[in-house]
């Protein structure tokens, strides 16, 4: 059982509030990177880079998205140095951070509860996105804009918190998609999230049609 984290009970109770999530990460920023990867052992963006780079095709353009500090884009230059990788997030402080890692080519505010209008359709030739299909934060319906800026084929890789796959409706929503023909599902495992505090995450792989 995990011990009590306000800091992390305080993140998953913003309610999808934009305001409140922007407030909230840009009072997080500075300390970001050492509360979750040495305090609790967060491991979301290692586990989500390698599985987008296990199902990336030949094109090395791919989308970080809730791209917070940075530490997606820093671990999948680890895995391909010739990786293109874009971000975006709703808080413009955690773009700054991400700015500051030198991971990303372009760096843009964007609402992924929205339709995000301003990216293309067919832009990337993969997407990843670890820790923000979480309680609080971004829900199921904000695959449907990462699906439609996915170019046919491409993988998009996602973590869901645990507690979060089971209450807001990701299942029902993800096989939709595949019976829509919009997306394929090539997987979903449990995966580590929190390896010092036993949270585990459910890791999702679909394939945009
Ligand atoms: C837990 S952090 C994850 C950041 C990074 N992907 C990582 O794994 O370290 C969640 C991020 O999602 C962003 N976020 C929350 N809601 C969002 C939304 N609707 N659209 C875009 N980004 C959002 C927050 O600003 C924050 O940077």
């Amino acid at each position: 059982m995990a011990e009590r984290n306000p800091l992390l009970e305080h993140a998953l109770s913003l309610n999808g509030d934009p305001l409140a999530i922007r407030e909230f990460y840009a009072n997080w920023v500075q300390t970001y990177n050492t509360d979750l990867l040495l305090a609790i052992g967060y491991v979301a963006p290692q586990v989500a880079a390698e599985a987008l780079i296990r199902h990336l095709g030949d094109g090395k353009l791919v989308l970080d998205a809730g791209c917070g500090t940075g530490l997606v884009g820093l671990e999948l230059l680890k895995l391909d140095y010739e990786l293109t990788i874009d971000g975006i997030d709703l808080t413009p402080e955690m773009l700054a951070a991400s700015r500051k890692s030198g991971a990303y080519r372009k760096l843009n505010e964007a609402d992924m509860c929205g339709p995000m209008h301003e990216i293309d359709d067919d832009s990337y030739d993969g997407i990843v996105s670890a820790g923000v299909f979480t309680s609080g934060h971004v829900g199921p319906d904000g695959l449907d804009a990462l699906i439609r800026i996915a170019k046919p084929g491409a993988p998009i890789v996602f973590t869901v918190r645990d507690t979060t796959w089971d209450a807001e409706g990701f299942v029902s929503k993800i096989e939709q998609l595949e019976t829509d023909g919009v997306v394929r599902i090539v997987g979903i495992q449990l995966s580590p999230y929190h390896t010092k505090e036993d949270v585990f995450c459910q890791l999702c792989v679909l394939e945009a049609a």
